[in-house]
């Protein structure tokens, strides 16, 4: 490192099992920028803010539990960022802040290398900040979405916010659709047993996407492996998105297939 460095920061709380800086630094190696990506604990937005600040970071990510607080403080926020409500991405301009959101950019891309998006159908479980950015994406790319969630309240204000249809999820027998996204937290690591639905419902839809990553391969995409769907990983729309946070950041294109290498192998090395 040298005073020329250019600092990039994760900020959230925890940071410690990203594999964000492993992402990042590796890329930024391979395409010989002179920049480093570091992980920031930060229990209060504010302490986030005094960091950025203080230590001259240049952008970063921003990720649980401040996605939403975060954008409070922003000086610019992109139109995806505002109408998501939650910001992922940042850069830092002589103390301006200007948010992103480059999940749902993940989320499309992710999808269109299996399915045009136009005119498709798309069951999106959940309604927080993930399947609000998948929702957005869906609309920006004339598919059309349908959410489903357990708490009715929320996913209706979700999907009369977007305009489109609402389904409870003890409802999705019902539903059928091109493809279902998992937006949920079901099936995440260490709870990887779990399914958020029950395997013989995945027969009404031809693609099932789970956005989780860790592990590699979850409950729900054995599931949907074993009853003929195809399937769409989490690691293609983690990689996705950060290869669109380097562009955000540099200006430059990343090496996409470095970049999921990078993380595939440190996720098989763990066993997921
Ligand atoms: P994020 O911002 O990362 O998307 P979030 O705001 O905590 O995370 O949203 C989590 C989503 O997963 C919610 O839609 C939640 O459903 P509720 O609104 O009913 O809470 C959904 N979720 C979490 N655990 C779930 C479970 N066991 N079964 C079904 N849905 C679940």
């Amino acid at each position: 490192m040298s005073t020329d460095t250019q600092i990039f920061a994760l900020i959230g709380n925890p940071v410690e099992h990203s594999l964000s800086p492993l992402m990042h630094n590796a890329t930024f190696a391979e395409m010989g920028i002179d920049a480093r990506y570091m992980a920031l604990r930060a229990e209060k937005v504010e302490d986030a803010l005094q960091a950025i600040r203080e230590s001259n970071i240049r952008g970063g990510s921003i990720t649980i539990p401040h996605k939403t607080s975060f954008m409070a403080y922003l000086d610019n926020v992109s139109e995806a960022c505002r109408k998501i409500g939650a910001v992922n991405t940042f850069t830092c301009d002589d103390g301006r802040l200007t948010g992103n959101n480059t999940d749902w950019i993940g989320i499309v891309r992710a999808l269109k290398e299996l399915i045009p998006l136009e005119g498709k159908t798309f069951a999106v479980l959940g309604a927080g900040g993930a399947a609000r950015a998948a929702v957005y994406g869906i609309r920006e790319e004339r598919g059309i979405p349908i959410v489903l969630n357990r708490t009715v309240t929320t996913g209706k204000d979700v999907a009369g916010e977007f305009g489109c249809d609402f389904s409870p999820l003890q409802d999705i027998e019902k539903i059928t659709a091109d493809c279902l996204i998992n937006c949920t937290s079901v099936g995440l690591y260490p709870d990887t047993g779990v399914s958020p639905v029950r395997k013989n419902v995945l027969r009404n839809f031809g693609y099932v996407m789970d956005i989780i990553y860790n592990p590699l391969k979850t409950r729900l995409m054995k599931d949907a492996e074993e009853v003929g769907c195809s399937t769409i990983s989490g690691l293609s729309m983690f990689v996705h998105q950060g290869a669109e946070q380097i562009y955000i950041w540099t200006g430059m294109t990343p090496p996409h297939n470095f970049m999921k290498k990078v993380v595939m192998e440190k996720l098989n090395d763990e066993g997921n």
